[in-house]
């Protein structure tokens, strides 16, 4: 295979995005994995596919005042990569035009050529026309979630969380202690910025050495929060019910001190796979990995033997309206239907689990959504449909208050 540069490469994921319509993380991953570029190249092809992802709409209203006919799909890519680049980037002129049209087949570089030419000599205007548009436009965002933000947290922070889908997110890593103490891990990854008020958690690190030797997990500081309400004690039982990929898995197994037993299931056998890799990597020991579908059939022996727990999470799936800066393609792939399904498939596996927690035992419910429907609904009908259910602590973490992704955890006791 030819070697492919880092436009080639964002160019070819925006083409299997739009075809296929895989996750983007997946498809960028893909992507690199098979390329032979180095880190920078690799850091700017993320660069342009995510933000091509997160700027959609307001690239598609550009193209539209450029070209106001029918675009041919390929020259579509190609336009908004390079407009892309032209209006958001600081990419200087010569090698987002050149490089971008060179991209494309011999029958379609004139037609791109010209395109981005007047792009980048309208660029002023072009600016200022955008910035008139509508939020929907101008922070390419569907407008009914926009619509559905502004109702529950007014217009500015709709706007503001908005803008914060829209920024590329820092990189945190929680440090793992079951493998190298916050001294010695500050000692040895000089790059590694403590994050203030959370002593556990650093950015800024160095790419890949302090994650492929387990000294270390990426995650955001928001995810904690779910483990520290379980507060699972050393030598307790432990239920992981949605547990792949096993960040808050490993988290729980530090707070154990690696003494007791977690139970970690999932139903996707992909995400198991790379859950057993980063348990073993973070040196997690007592960890007991089950596949099983909460939905779809009773547990298993291989849960049940373990039951009653002391404690169960329930880090649910759901609609990641908390973490649309890093999953860049969720506002593309959500529909207005979307809340009251997943909260649907939310009490399934809730109730599914809650006969396995012992008396007087502790269930943490947590999501990464920002919305109610997901979140405050499903705590109001759990307390209503299950007296035994009293809630004792609750917390949202919402980006444009707290500064880190969204999250929602609630903690109940099992009366009897
Ligand atoms: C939010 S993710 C869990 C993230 C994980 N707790 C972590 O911290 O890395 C939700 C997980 O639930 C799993 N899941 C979804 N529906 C399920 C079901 N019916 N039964 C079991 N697992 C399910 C998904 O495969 C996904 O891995």
């Amino acid at each position: 295979m030819a070697e492919r540069s880092a436009r080639s490469v964002a160019f070819v994921a925006l083409k299997t995005w739009r075809q296929k319509k895989d996750f983007a993380d997946q498809i960028i991953s893909r992507l690199l994995a098979e390329s032979n570029l180095d880190s920078a190249d690799r850091a700017f092809a993320v660069e342009l596919f995510y933000g091509v992802l997160r700027n959609l709409t307001l690239l598609d209203s550009a193209i539209k005042t450029l070209r106001p006919h029918r675009v041919d799909a390929d020259v579509r890519d190609l336009l908004r990569l390079g407009i892309y680049q032209l209006l958001i980037t600081n990419t200087p002129d010569h090698a987002a035009l050149n490089e971008t049209v060179g991209l494309g087949s011999k029958r379609l570089r004139p037609i791109v050529n010209a395109i981005l030419r007047s792009a980048a000599r309208q660029r002023s205007e072009l600016r200022i026309e955008l910035e008139s548009e509508p939020p929907e436009i101008r922070f390419s965002h569907p407008g009914f979630l926009i619509d559905r933000w502004r109702k529950q947290f007014g217009d500015n922070n709709a706007i503001k969380l908005c803008e914060w889908n829209n920024q590329p997110p820092p990189i945190y890593a929680r440090i793992n202690r079951l493998k190298i103490d916050r001294e010695t891990f500050l000692d040895r990854y000089r790059n590694a910025q403590p994050v203030p008020k959370i002593s556990n958690f650093v950015e800024g690190l160095p790419p890949n050495e302090p994650l492929s030797r387990g000294d270390c997990y990426v995650q955001d500081p928001s995810t904690a929060v779910a483990c520290e309400m379980l507060n699972p004690q050393p030598g307790e039982k432990i239920l992981d019910a949605c547990a792949a990929p096993g960040g808050k898995t490993s988290y729980l197994a530090e707070l154990m001190q690696n003494k007791g037993q977690i139970v970690a299931c999932d139903r996707d056998p992909a995400r198991l796979r790379l859950l057993e890799g980063n348990l073993a990597r973070l040196d997690v020991r007592i960890a007991k990995v089950v596949r099983h579908d909460w939905i779809k059939s009773e547990a298993p022996d291989q849960i049940t033997s373990s039951a009653p727990f002391d404690r169960i999470l329930v880090d649910a799936p759901c609609s990641n309206t908390g973490v649309m800066r890093r999953r860049v393609d969720v506002r593309w792939r959500l529909k207005p239907a979307e809340f009251a399904r997943m909260q649907a498939r939310q009490l399934q596996i809730l109730d599914s689990v809650l006969p396995l927690l012992k008396q007087d035992g502790v269930l943490v419910y947590s999501t990464c959504s920002l919305e109610s429907e997901e979140n405050e609904d499903v705590v109001q009908a759990l307390v209503r449909d299950i007296p035994v259910l009293i809630e004792e602590d609750q917390k949202k973490c919402l980006p444009f208050a707290d500064n880190f992704d969204g999250a929602f955890a609630v903690r109940f006791r099992k009366t009897q």
